[in-house]
């Protein structure tokens, strides 16, 4: 049957304020946190509850449609497959929503044929609101869940500015993120990739002209689709973190590589096989290949 992404993303904008309600609603002094893979992998009782809002409502409307989210998600059993699936991460920015840093989402991606189809990610605490629907382009809306008229901004294409030549990788802002795991290999490749974007050209380094860290995936996927940052860089997301910013990314003429060497573009989708390294560049005229053939 043929899938209606237009109603899919209509759905999940609505379900994205309800989740934004509910998000501001808890009290961040009595938000009770638990632990999952170590002390800096938290979870609260808000991200399941979410989690539980966003699963009934689109269960509800799409039956038949599949659904993985963070926080149901079992390592080892989950996975994507063709199915039309709805990708959802609650809560992405834990960490900041934790500590009342006013810079997390909630995440709302849609694949078919493990293509990212529909993406809604929504701030609720500076209600900006950024969409996608594949071959339809992708937009950003500030006072997003004001009605018409009453202050709600108006949906901006993405990329935000003109897309410049991207240049070379010492003219870049760029955004990573530590992630949770902060032993063994993964946290001795962050550690290496951040020194060299940041050391000086004699020190075998890029030099970048910044790193930037805001703690949300999503959100710094958005980012770079809006042009606000040329890059971004993890090692170590899962689906979630990733399905519904692919989708503005691409509809923003921007390129998301998966894998390392960059050689698995577009694929990347099984949370348990993959290899969890991200590497999202911003639309550009010209240059993208580069840049990622020059940042490996
Ligand atoms: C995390 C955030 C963080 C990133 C981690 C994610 P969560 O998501 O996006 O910035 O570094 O890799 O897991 O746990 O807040 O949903």
């Amino acid at each position: 049957a043929d899938i209606n992404l237009q109603e899919v993303h209509d759905t999940l904008v609505s379900i994205a304020f309800e989740a934004g309600r509910m998000i501001m609603a808890a009290n961040t002094s009595e938000i009770t946190t638990g632990e999952k893979m170590n002390s800096a992998d938290i979870v609260t009782e808000t991200d399941q509850a979410v989690e539980r809002l966003v699963s009934t409502r689109v269960q509800t409307k799409y039956p038949s449609y599949l659904f993985v989210g963070e926080e149901t998600y079992v390592a080892g059993t989950t996975r994507i497959t063709s199915a039309p699936t709805f990708i959802v991460d609650p809560i992405d920015g834990t960490t900041n929503f934790v500590h009342g840093f006013p810079h997390a989402c909630i995440s709302l991606g849609f694949a078919v044929d493990r293509s990212p189809s529909v993406g809604v990610v929504y701030n609720p605490f500076l209600d900006v609101l950024y969409t996608g629907i594949r071959g339809r382009g992708s937009y950003m809306q500030r006072n997003a869940s004001l009605e018409q008229g009453q202050g709600q901004g108006p949906k901006q294409k993405l990329p935000l500015t003109g897309s410049p030549p991207l240049g070379n990788l010492s003219t870049t802002l760029v955004a990573v993120e530590w992630g949770s795991q902060r032993d063994g290999e993964n946290f001795e490749v962050k550690a290496r990739t951040f020194r060299k974007l940041t050391a000086s050209q004699e020190n075998g380094g890029s030099m970048v002209h910044s790193l930037r860290s805001l703690g949300s995936a999503a959100l710094n996927i958005c980012a770079t689709a809006a042009g606000q940052v040329d890059l971004y860089w993890e090692g170590g997301c899962y689906a979630w973190d990733v399905a519904a910013g692919w989708c503005i990314l691409s509809e923003a003429g921007g390129k998301m590589v998966s894998g390392s060497p960059p050689d698995r573009e577009g694929e990347g989708w099984d949370p348990a096989l993959d290899s969890r390294v991200y590497l999202a560049v911003r639309g550009a005229s010209s240059g993208q290949d580069e840049i990622v053939r020059e940042f490996w």
